[in-house]
């Protein structure tokens, strides 16, 4: 018989304490904090839902790892372990490890790119954006165009936009595109699965120009999950078999293993093209390390080796899939305007449906993202103006940014269901009063990436 609750698949061996606040003692920290939420101490947040990233619990299985990783130089037992266990379950024969996503981007562009390409994507996540802009390359998002209607029922909002892709080649011309990227689970574009069928067209498309593909890979086992569960071709199909299939659709991939592969620290680059791939380890050895360690100690390949294999257990994504669904689908029935149907890593608030009254230039978002650490010392991140939006520097006035969003992200087998029922009250309690929420203004902000250091101030 088949029991209704998901359980973590999982026993707690080792706890951490979390420190308990009241709701004087966050208000004054965040008002410390000049109400930027990078700005507080994690010791001082209750749940951290700040990002998955690098903020997964390892297992046991992984901390024996660590313990077993060989330190030597070059030629390191863990490199091979490292390698087989990617290569087995991505097939891809050259792997190159890196300290995480964002260096796998920087070598991965450093080779491809010349100031004038354009490296369309389905949406470019900020440092794939920045790493590929820093070689004069423009970086082209191409969502698909289900993305704009948040509560709509799609199944696949973070496919990429085919017949943009096709108008992009037609437009700057093959030789200006040295190739296509497509980002699975698709962070920037509210953490939407990309269909298989999405993939088998960009692939097709790109084949047609003589175009590599390459994956940005860092949530491929979340969004394998979801294909098999919402693209009927697949119901039966081993999550093995989909991951497989997309990688056998692309001829390399970033990985940032700090999603996935539940570690703390690591990433990859792999490709299947011999040259390119020594390209790649020269630029490797200049500024990560040698070719059998790059930027990591033979502790986290080990770690990183295992994480894949668990990262594919059908147990663990069953449960993680459930778990984010499970906070999506009570904020939805108290009525939480959220992009939908959830994704697989996080559930993006609207802000702007949450709290109409406050105009994106008075940043609704961080004005939510307050409140909820206020309320029950939850930590939100804004995704909305205060992150993409900008002050012109003519008129002095904000400029709002395209959309307004506060990501709830789910860190890997670290909080358990009562952690997030207690999350949907904190959320829920702010929403019921969100007529009170004010709006903000940034009394200091950088030059650039405002929303990690800007101090805000609340408008009476
Ligand atoms: C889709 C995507 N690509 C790339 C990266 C960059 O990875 P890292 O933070 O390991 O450099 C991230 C990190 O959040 C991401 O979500």
């Amino acid at each position: 018989m088949a029991f209704k609750t998901i359980i973590e698949p999982f026993r707690i061996k080792s706890v951490e304490q979390i420190k308990m606040t009241t709701e004087q003692q966050r208000r004054r920290m965040i008002e410390a904090a000049g109400y930027n939420i990078f700005e507080l101490r994690s010791e001082d947040v209750i749940i951290d839902l700040l990002t998955d990233s690098g903020t997964g619990a390892m297992s046991s299985n992984q901390w024996g790892g660590i313990m077993r990783g060989d330190e030597s130089y070059a030629g390191s037992p863990s490199f091979f372990h490292f390698r087989d266990s990617v290569t087995d379950i991505m097939g891809f024969e050259h792997l190159i490890p890196t300290h995480q996503g964002r260096a796998a981007e920087r070598i991965l562009f450093s080779v491809m790119c010349t100031p004038g390409d354009v490296v369309p994507n389905n949406s470019h996540f900020d440092t794939t954006r920045a790493n590929c802009e820093f070689t004069g390359a423009m970086a082209l998002d191409l969502p698909s165009p289900e993305l704009a209607n948040m509560g709509s029922d799609y199944p696949f909002k973070g496919d990429m936009d085919v017949d943009g892709l096709k108008a992009a080649f037609a437009e700057h011309g093959a030789q200006r595109i040295p190739l296509v990227m497509l980002t699975v689970t698709n962070n920037s574009g509210g953490g939407q699965p990309v269909s298989m069928a999405n993939v088998r067209a960009v692939a097709e498309v790109c084949r047609a120009n003589g175009t590599p593909l390459y994956l940005d890979a860092c949530r491929i086992t979340e969004n394998a999950y979801l294909i098999k569960q919402r693209e009927p071709e697949f119901a039966t199909t081993t999550v093995r078999r989909i991951v497989r299939e997309m990688c056998d659709l692309a001829d390399g991939c970033t990985m940032s293993a700090k999603k996935d592969a539940i570690v703390n620290i690591g990433g990859f680059l792999a490709t299947r093209d011999p040259e390119v791939a020594q390209k790649q380890r020269e630029l490797l050895i200049l500024t990560e390390g040698f070719v059998t360690y790059g930027g990591l100690a033979g502790r986290d390949l080990e770690a990183l080796a295992i994480g894949m294999q668990e990262a594919v257990d059908e147990d663990y994504l069953n449960y993680r899939i459930a778990s984010t669904r499970y906070l999506g689908q009570h904020l939805r029935d108290a009525g939480i305007p959220i992009m939908w149907p959830p994704g697989g890593h996080a559930i993006y608030l609207d802000a702007r449906g949450f709290a109409p009254h406050i105009e994106p230039t008075r940043f609704p978002g961080v004005s939510i993202a307050a409140a909820t650490y206020i309320a029950g010392g939850v930590r939100a991140c804004e995704i909305g103006s205060l992150m993409f939006g900008h002050r012109d520097e003519e008129t002095g006035e904000e400029v709002a940014g395209p959309r307004e969003l506060v990501r709830l992200a789910i860190p890997r087998r670290t909080y358990t269901q009562s952690h997030i029922e207690y999350v949907v009250e904190v959320v829920t309690q702010v929403f019921e009063e969100r007529e009170r929420l004010p709006g903000y203004r940034i009394v200091e902000q950088p030059p650039f990436l405002r929303h990690f250091s800007a101090r805000l101030a609340q408008i009476a």
